[in-house]
């Protein structure tokens, strides 16, 4: 069925051309010639209808009179009749395709994915890849959707109808609709935060636009819930609290007046606009956290010396560290050796979401092993010190995928400082680069080195020392202060 289906909708594509050359009835150019003379005419005599009765009769209104009647009892009757024949066609000729595209199943992150596999992202250099209905593109039509199901994509599908021919049982949502593609899932804060990145994107590109609802899919399965930090980070940043569509109560397809579909994260984004949306993203969650957009310049002790925050972001079980105690007491001897040095110790598993934006608020250099947590990074101030920490057996087996702390580093204007990796840890049964160790490894525990631990924070501290005197100097200068303060909120 999959097959069938989507081959119809790309051979259509050649089809069209042909039928242009024939006199098929169903020729789209004829039948716009066709509505338009019904159109013309229909305006004539509409115009002559209003004339009559003001205007003394005169002998070319005989002509008139007669040609009129002739149109009307001939054409007109038969051009309504022809308008909704055509209409009724078009309605009938809408075609769903499945949401999932088993096809490209091998390569369903690649190219346009297997999401909505027929249809054509918007490129334009720099800035996110989107599809935006009605459109250009879609030659004015409307994203249609039948997409309830949360367990199978390939049951979902999705079509583009004319606003005037919707298909039938349509129910039409008002207003613009977010659609949302992640492969991964939404509550993961990384994954879910990178399938809404281009969403903020366009939001910020299009004068701070705010959507009506959100519909969110994976693997083409609807989707109803994020995860609260991600939740919380969306409603700062669009004012108002994601409404989620679940399609509750709606039989038939779902057609939107205005979508805007996203399936390629960050894809397409320069390096400037990521800064950008993360500024937003950073300035938004602080005002709604009641957090000071003036950022750590303003964190001096009694002698007005910068205070250097230093945070160990701990995790509990997979990837934590295996002896708390002696991590800490290395950074915080590291800490004391530096003066206006402050370390403190949370953990992810137990802050809300405001707790961390105040938490990253306040910190300068964090010091964290690699997971999900590290997505905070970007509520610090831009410029700061990320150290990350990794267990055993990763670089061999984890893939791109354990990189992702360093490119949101470098997106979001964070320096990250290198990462420690444990050249010890559970013990594998099989050689150690065989893939089926990375089970093993994947929730292994992370141990320290003194020597290394000790010099790494020293080298960090130092070096961040040196740059926070250096901006200290800088925004003593009243309007750079402004400028800092003021950056990131405001949309193009
Ligand atoms: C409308 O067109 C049909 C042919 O499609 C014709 O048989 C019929 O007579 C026309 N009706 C009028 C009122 O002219
Ligand atoms: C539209 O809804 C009616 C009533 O629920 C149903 O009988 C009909 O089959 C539906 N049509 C389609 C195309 O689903
Ligand atoms: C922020 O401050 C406002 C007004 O003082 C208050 O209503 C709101 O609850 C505060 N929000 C948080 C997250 O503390
Ligand atoms: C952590 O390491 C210290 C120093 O080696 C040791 O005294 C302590 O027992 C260890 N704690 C745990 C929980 O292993
Ligand atoms: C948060 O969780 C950590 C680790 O489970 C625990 O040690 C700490 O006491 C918790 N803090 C609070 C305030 O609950
Ligand atoms: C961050 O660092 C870069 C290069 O060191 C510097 O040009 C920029 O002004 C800094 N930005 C802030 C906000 O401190
Ligand atoms: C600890 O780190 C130091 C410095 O990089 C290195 O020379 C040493 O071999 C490491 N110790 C262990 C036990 O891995």
């Amino acid at each position: 069925m999959t097959n069938i289906f989507a081959e119809t909708e790309r051979s259509s594509q050649k089809l069209s051309k042909q039928r242009s050359f024939s006199t098929n009835l169903f020729s789209p150019k004829l039948s716009v010639y066709l509505l338009a003379v019904c159109v013309i005419l229909f305006t004539l005599f509409q115009m002559q209808a209003l004339k009559t009765p003001f205007s003394p009769p005169s002998p070319s209104l005989s002509f008139l009179e007669k040609w009129e009647k002739v149109v009307h009892t001939s054409l007109s009757l038969n051009c309504s009749q022809e308008l909704r024949s055509m209409i009724a066609k078009l309605r009938d000729s809408v075609t769903f395709l499945p949401l999932k595209d088993l096809r490209y199943s091998e390569t369903a992150m690649q190219g346009h994915t297997w999401f909505m596999s027929s249809l054509y992202d918007t490129q334009e250099e720099g800035e996110v890849q989107y599809q935006y209905f009605p459109s250009e593109a879609s030659k004015g039509r409307l994203l249609c959707i039948l997409g309830r199901d949360k367990h199978d994509g390939a049951r979902n599908s999705y079509a583009l109808a004319w606003p005037e021919a919707l298909p039938e049982n349509a129910t039409l949502f008002k207003g613009l609709t977010f659609v949302s593609y992640n492969h991964y899932d939404y509550d993961n804060i990384w994954h879910g935060l990178s399938a809404m990145m281009p969403f903020v994107g366009w939001h910020r590109r299009m004068g701070c636009v705010v959507p009506t609802r959100w519909v969110l899919y994976h693997w083409g399965e609807l989707r109803s819930n994020i995860s609260p930090w991600l939740s919380n980070l969306m409603e700062a940043t669009f004012g108002e609290p994601l409404n989620i569509e679940l399609f509750d109560g709606v039989d038939g397809p779902a057609c939107f007046e205005e979508a805007a579909v996203m399936r390629h994260n960050e894809g397409g984004m320069s390096r400037q606009r990521r800064l950008e949306v993360y500024d937003l993203l950073r300035c938004k969650a602080r005002m709604f956290c009641n957090v000071s957009l003036e950022g750590r310049s303003s964190d001096v002790d009694e002698k007005g010396a910068p205070i250097i925050g230093m945070t160990l972001f701990m995790r509990t079980g997979a990837r934590s560290f295996r002896n708390e105690s002696v991590v800490i007491d290395i950074f915080k001897r590291e800490c004391l050796k530096v003066e206006g040095c402050r370390l403190r110790v949370a953990y992810s598993n137990n802050l809300s979401f405001c707790d961390q934006v105040r938490l990253m608020g306040s910190t300068d250099i964090l010091v964290s092993p690699h997971g999900a947590q590290l997505t905070n990074m970007f509520l610090m101030d831009t410029n700061s010190s990320v150290m990350e920490f990794f267990p055993k057996g990763w670089l061999k087996l984890a893939g791109v995928g354990q990189y992702v702390y360093q490119w949101i580093a470098s997106w979001a204007g964070m320096r990250h400082e290198g990462a420690w990796r444990d050249p010890n840890g559970d013990a594998c049964p099989y050689p150690e680069d065989d893939r089926r160790c990375f089970n093993i490894y994947k929730g292994g525990q992370i141990g320290y080195n003194d020597t290394y631990f000790s010099k790494w924070a020293s080298d960090v501290l130092k070096q961040v020392k040196l740059s926070k005197v250096e901006l200290q100097q800088v925004s003593k200068d009243a309007t750079m202060k402004e400028q800092l303060k003021s950056s990131g909120c405001s949309c193009n």
